[in-house]
């Protein structure tokens, strides 16, 4: 099947690797205009090149720059139907160990961004027409894991932030739908370097002990298994789904450890 988002334009945050990488890539060979963003610009840039996309250098947290993104959109491509609220990072510590300035730098990135994305592309997803808002959680907000809990607390969010979009886009009469999905342990960049992520938040002085990466011992997904479910979520085959969670992790949470290795 192609061409299940054209006609679409489609904004993917963090699309220089990992699963924003594979979303943008996935999103453009179905035929959506893709406009992707990141702080890493020389990787972001060869992305776009190579799947005929626009590349647009942005930190999630800094609000003005969203606000130049969204404008930008409006003027170069008139519209904007799908946000992909990707970028993210993952500081590792315990409630002990993380210190205040690394919670606040994990939710800056992870909550404040899909926040700030969320309500600034709201107002050209309506004016399109309506559209679709997707946003990057993780099984880690529904799970306990002792050694990530500012990354816990920030996919929390997102899981409850996205319930709270999707119910005042239906009470303003937007036809823009909002759902998280929720990964498990899909092999990117940030998975293979746990922990090594705090450079793009701007952290200085010494990182986190490294804890064992919530990795060890799942199943590995890849990054097209999330793309596959973005793409659907992006088009119009999921026209009556919003307010939803999706978990995508082979069975990782539900299923016992021995089941959920057969899936891949
Ligand atoms: N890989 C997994 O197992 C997994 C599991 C659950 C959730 N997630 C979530 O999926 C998303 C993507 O993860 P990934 O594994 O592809 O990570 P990754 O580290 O491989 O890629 C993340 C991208 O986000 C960019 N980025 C980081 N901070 C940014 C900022 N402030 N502004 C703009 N861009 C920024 C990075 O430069 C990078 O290109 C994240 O939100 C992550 O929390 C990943």
């Amino acid at each position: 099947m192609s061409g299940r988002v054209a006609g679409k334009v489609a904004l993917v945050t963090g699309g220089a690797k990992g699963l924003g990488e594979a979303d943008a890539r996935a999103l453009a060979a179905e035929g959506a205009r893709v406009v992707l963003t990141d702080v890493d610009e020389a990787g972001g840039q060869a992305v776009a090149d190579d799947i005929g996309a626009v590349f647009k250098q942005q930190d999630v947290t800094d609000e003005a720059r969203w606000q130049a993104i969204i404008g930008e959109i409006r003027s170069d491509f008139g519209a904007l139907h799908v946000l992909v609220n990707n970028a993210g990072i993952v500081l590792p510590g315990s409630i002990e160990s993380q210190t205040y300035a690394q919670y606040r730098a994990q939710l800056a990135v992870s909550a404040d961004g899909t926040f700030l994305g969320s309500k600034h592309a709201i107002p050209l997803m309506a004016e399109s027409g309506g559209g679709s808002i997707i946003n990057m959680a993780s099984v880690v907000s529904k799970l306990a894991y002792s050694g990530v809990i500012s990354y816990a607390a920030a996919k929390g969010a997102i899981e409850g932030m996205s319930r709270s979009i999707a119910a005042h886009c239906l009470e303003s009469g937007y036809r823009i739908r909002c759902n998280s999905i929720h990964p498990g342990i899909i092999d990117t960049p940030m998975v293979q370097n746990f922990g090594a992520s705090g450079d793009e938040a701007g952290m200085d002085g010494p990182q986190p002990p490294e804890g064992p990466a919530p990795a060890e011992g799942g199943v590995l997904g890849i990054p097209q298994n999330i793309a596959d479910l973005v793409v659907f979520l992006a088009s119009d085959e999921s026209a009556f789904i919003t307010a939803q969670e999706f978990v995508i992790d082979g069975g990782m949470s539900m299923l016992p450890a021995p089941l959920t290795h057969r899936l891949q």
